[in-house]
């Protein structure tokens, strides 16, 4: 492996490296900075905790301190914390430089942020709807000489998920200069490579990390198969262990929705663990006060949504424990990847039911290795199983008492309307869609019982006559 020196980066950047603890370059920096140094465009495709942030934070401050402006670099990423952890790296290892830095994110203040970006700093981290929003409303701020535009978790940024980014990117893509050097970052790039192509446009330097295995070797990934209605006390009875067995430790815990994150929340604290949660209702505010408190071993278990899936870098998780088995390979990538990072060692538990062994299959098939069953002692999770549940049953009780499918009909309605749509309208169409779809399958069945019923037809037929008649009319 060669060191920082040989890829072409100044002292002062190494200087700031080694008082990071970081003195030897991990390959997708080793791969991914020289071509950056010399003007190319790159997609780095690299498992997770490999120091993909380095790799395109040190080529910046490098080309930033040989021509020093405002707005030299934009990066956009997917989440609002991953974006002021990125500042942060820009910021610790720029720190010689004076960099100035700004972070654009939903959730806070767009009066504070408008005057930031006036100020034109050198380095902008960015949710895209948000800076949308300020392109679209401001025009005190440029972003037409940018020099870097940088995605990170590139193909969720692509990808039309639950949020969708697609048509904020236009907006900003449509602002950035068509002459600039473009950089595109993820563990999971290959899905949208075709999309990513066209955003990097000049031939750009293509680097993925070897391995068929697209987790990390340190990585411990297990499986429990479960009924539903046992999982939460594998859940207690896991926490328990880990809390009996180790001195210095941190679990993730990811689940489907925000309410049940609320809800699993409310329970763990019930059975005294240090719980706290991060989700898309909460507010902004609060959002990266839970998480700083996790971060700070405060708080030893974070339940949250996939929000926290993507880029987060906190070492002391030892343990992901996923609550469902997530839908995508992709999304389990993620997960498990915030433990096991830069080198160190961890567990990822998924609780897997019935109906979900075809995900898991799917995520086998794509990560190219297979789960191991956790050696889980079944007679101790029976133990406390009735009063898991009827602690849950209470929580669920409490929480329907807050309102909170009111308050997330509110926050919905909140949100359409920031959008600039009307909710009412958008109601209507929901269930005009709702009903076209149901029209649209009961008519898919009518021609799925008549075709089977001419199949049984078809076969009487071929019976009675033979071989020959293979010839009969399909009607509807
Ligand atoms: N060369 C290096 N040597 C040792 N540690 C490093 C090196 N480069 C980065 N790190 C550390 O590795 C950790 C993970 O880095 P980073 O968050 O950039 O990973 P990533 O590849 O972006 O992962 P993800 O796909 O999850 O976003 C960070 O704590 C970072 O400080
Ligand atoms: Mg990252």
């Amino acid at each position: 492996m060669s060191d920082f020196s040989s890829l072409g980066l100044s002292d002062w950047l190494i200087d700031q490296c080694k008082q990071m603890g970081i003195s030897k370059p991990t390959a997708v920096q080793e791969n991914c900075v020289p071509p950056i140094l010399q003007g190319r465009d790159c997609m780095g495709c690299a498992k997770t905790g490999s120091g993909k942030t380095a790799a395109f934070v040190l080529p910046v401050l490098q080309k930033l301190s040989e021509d020093p402006f405002g707005i030299f670099c934009l990066v956009l990423t997917p989440t609002r914390e991953l974006a002021y952890q990125i500042a942060e790296q820009f910021r610790v290892l720029g720190k010689p430089l004076g960099l100035r830095d700004c972070i654009i994110v939903g959730g806070m203040d767009m009066v504070t942020q408008a005057l930031e970006l006036a100020k034109q700093p050198h380095v902008v981290v960015a949710t895209p709807g948000r800076l949308a929003d300020h392109i679209r409303s401001s025009n005190t701020f440029s972003i037409k000489k940018i020099h870097f535009l940088i995605l990170d978790e590139a193909d969720r940024l692509l990808e039309q998920g639950c949020t969708d980014f697609t048509k904020d990117l236009e907006v900003i893509l449509s602002a950035v200069p068509a002459k600039r050097q473009t950089l595109l970052f993820s563990a999971t790039l290959t899905d949208t490579l075709q999309e990513l192509k066209s955003i990097a446009m000049n031939k750009p330097f293509f680097w993925e990390s070897k391995s068929e295995v697209r987790t990390v070797e340190e990585l411990d990934q297990r499986y429990i198969l479960t009924p539903e209605k046992v999982k939460d006390a594998y859940l207690v009875h896991l926490i328990q262990k880990f809390q009996d067995e180790h001195e210095d430790w941190s679990i993730i815990i990811f689940t489907n929705t925000c309410k049940n994150c609320q809800i699993l929340t409310m329970m763990l604290r019930e059975f005294n663990f240090p719980t706290i949660s991060l989700h898309s209702m909460m507010k902004q505010k609060q959002r990266f006060a839970n998480l700083a408190k996790f971060k700070s071993s405060v708080f030893k278990i974070l339940i949250a949504t996939d929000v926290a899936a993507r880029g987060l870098d906190i070492p002391t998780v030892q343990v992901v424990i996923n609550h469902n088995t997530p839908g995508l390979p992709k999304i389990y990538i993620h997960r498990v990847g915030r433990t096991a990072r830069a080198g160190r060692h961890g567990v990822s538990i998924t609780l897997v039911t019935q109906y979900d062994i075809h995900l898991v299959h799917s995520i086998e098939e794509q990560i190219q290795t297979k789960l191991k069953e956790y050696p889980a002692e079944e007679s101790e999770v029976l133990k406390i199983l009735t009063q898991v549940n009827v602690t849950r049953r209470e929580c669920e009780i409490k929480l329907e008492s807050t309102d909170f499918d009111e308050k997330k009909e509110i926050n919905k309605r909140k949100q359409m309307i920031l959008e600039g749509k009307d909710p009412d309208l958008e109601q209507k169409r929901k269930e005009e869609l709702e009903k076209i779809r149901n029209q649209k399958k009961k008519f898919k069945n009518k021609i799925h019982e008549a075709i089977q019923r001419n199949k049984v037809a078809f076969l009487v037929l071929l019976n009675s006559r033979g071989p020959r008649a293979l010839h009969i009319d399909v009607k509807l």
